[in-house]
């Protein structure tokens, strides 16, 4: 699908001004593949002075973005859900905003695609089951354990996740069980279509 909801950064005046603060960073889970997230999130924390992670199971960005300063940090781990569990508490820091976009959501009109097997059984090959239900419980577990360590004004961008009211969350995609953690922790959802894309985010300790 590819939504890149993280436009929104500087397309909404009020996401443009954002409060930063020292002991912050943005937090990247699944790293781009040439669209563009890694680099666009590491230059939008870059400006602000926060530092940037960015979390997958696979090396392929890593190699892509080698010589990169200080700030910017390729967080290789077995499941991204892992690393929010067990490294994210040791940096110290505060989320403010954070990228929801990894272990991919299977669309069913893609089965008749040679490339969805391939990457069916590259998952394989790491031990995983790339499935739906997997995909979305992945999802549940990194905002289960990233939510201790959001700022309180911060951003959540969801890729690959839409209203569905035939869903006993309402959610759908990538975050349809992860969405109403973030809901219960006080955030707002907001879906932005102006540029006739579908863009959707989290918000809270903001005014939209
Ligand atoms: C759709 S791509 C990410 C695209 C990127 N965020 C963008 O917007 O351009 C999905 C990425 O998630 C990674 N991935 C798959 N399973 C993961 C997991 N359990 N934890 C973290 N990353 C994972 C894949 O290796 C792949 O690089």
């Amino acid at each position: 699908m590819g939504m890149i909801p993280y436009t929104v950064l500087h397309e909404n005046n009020t996401l443009k001004n954002l409060q930063t603060g020292p002991n912050q960073c943005v937090v990247e889970i699944g790293s781009e593949r040439g669209e563009g997230s890694t680099s666009y999130l590491y230059q939008w924390a870059h400006n602000r002075g926060l530092d940037f992670y960015s979390v997958d199971v696979v090396p392929d960005a890593q190699a892509h973005f080698k010589d990169m300063p200080p700030d910017f940090n390729f967080c290789l781990t077995e499941a991204g859900s892992e690393w929010c569990k067990t490294k994210l508490p040791l940096l110290h820091k505060r989320i403010k905003v954070l990228y929801l976009d990894n272990f991919d959501w299977i669309d069913p009109n893609n089965l008749q695609y040679q490339w969805l097997h391939d990457q069916i059984a590259a998952y394989a090959e790491r031990g995983v089951v790339m499935n739906n239900e997997n995909c979305q419980e992945e999802h549940r577990l990194q905002a289960l354990h990233c939510l201790p360590y959001m700022d309180y004004q911060s951003i959540v961008l969801i890729d690959d996740s839409w209203i569905d009211s035939t869903t006993t969350t309402g959610f759908n995609g990538k975050c349809g069980t992860a969405i109403p953690l973030f809901l219960t922790a006080g955030y707002k959802i907001r879906v932005d279509e102006t540029d006739g894309k579908y863009k959707l985010f989290l918000y809270r300790g903001i005014e939209l």
